[in-house]
């Protein structure tokens, strides 16, 4: 059965912007993304919002809902009570464009900053060959959409926009964790680098990046943590320090 729903949606610019309120026909089954496209549809048709597939899976729709960092197309209107008012904002962490659209170029330039996988020497594509286990464990990374919600959640660049030179969030680290515990990886510096380069000690476990994530990678546990654990190990494993010497 379909009802009438409140929501306050953030319209605005680089420079300045509100919430603007609508009541708007929600029906059975229906998400979030819905209801903004009904906005579009009926009441305001130059709202700004980024979307593409609707099924959680090219991670554009990324917003904030009553607070909560989430994908719109895949946050059903069930899961809140039919009076209660469903607020939707876009990303704090990064600048807004136009409405819930905002510009994410941090994360392309962070993503250029990590060198690419390098295949062994002498081994020709095709003769690759690694255990079951090893795929498995990047088979996780790998499940990323890019939809960008850990690194606007991360309270290191949230809170502190300063931070964004040095830091290059969890994603990117979960890149290099990837990498890092991939045996045919042959780019030697990868845990020198996430110290040195991509900030990773200013990571300090907090796993709000872990909560949001919609594809549920154990971004915290099984990237970041082994990846200081890797830091650790290069700069103060005493057994590794002397066959290094
Ligand atoms: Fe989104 Fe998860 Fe990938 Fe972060 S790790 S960008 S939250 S899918
Ligand atoms: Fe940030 Fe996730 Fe670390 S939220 S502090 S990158 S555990
Ligand atoms: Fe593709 Fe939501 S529209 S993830």
């Amino acid at each position: 059965m379909g009802y009438k729903a409140k929501f306050k949606v953030w319209r605005g610019d680089a420079s300045g912007g509100d919430l603007q309120d609508f009541t708007v026909e929600v029906n059975e089954g229906e998400v979030v993304l819905d209801v903004i496209h009904r906005l579009q549809a009926t009441q305001a048709p130059d709202m700004a919002v980024r979307w593409n597939c609707k099924a959680g899976k090219c991670g554009s729709c990324s917003a904030e809902i009553n607070g909560r960092p989430r994908l719109m197309c895949m946050t059903r209107m069930s899961v809140f009570a039919e009076d209660e008012t469903v607020t939707v904002t876009p990303m704090r962490t990064f600048p807004v464009i136009r409405d819930l659209v905002t510009d994410v170029s941090y994360n392309y330039e962070k993503a250029r900053e990590v060198p690419a996988f390098a295949p062994p020497e002498g081994v020709a594509p095709g003769e690759y060959r690694m255990q079951q286990v090893d795929v498995e464990r990047s088979q996780e990374f790998r499940k990323c959409i890019e939809c960008f919600l850990c690194q606007n959640t991360c309270h290191v660049v949230r809170d502190h926009e300063d931070n964004k030179a040095n830091f290059s969030g969890p994603r990117f680290l979960m890149r290099i964790a990837e990498l890092d515990m991939h045996p045919l990886d042959a780019h030697e510096n990868r845990a020198q680098e996430a110290k040195t380069d991509h900030g990773l000690g200013f990571c300090n476990i907090t796993k709000c990046c872990t909560e949001v994530c919609p594809e549920h990678i154990k971004i915290t546990d099984n990237a970041l943590i082994p990846m200081k654990e890797r830091v650790a190990d290069h700069y103060y494993d005493p057994i590794l320090r002397l066959f290094k010497r």
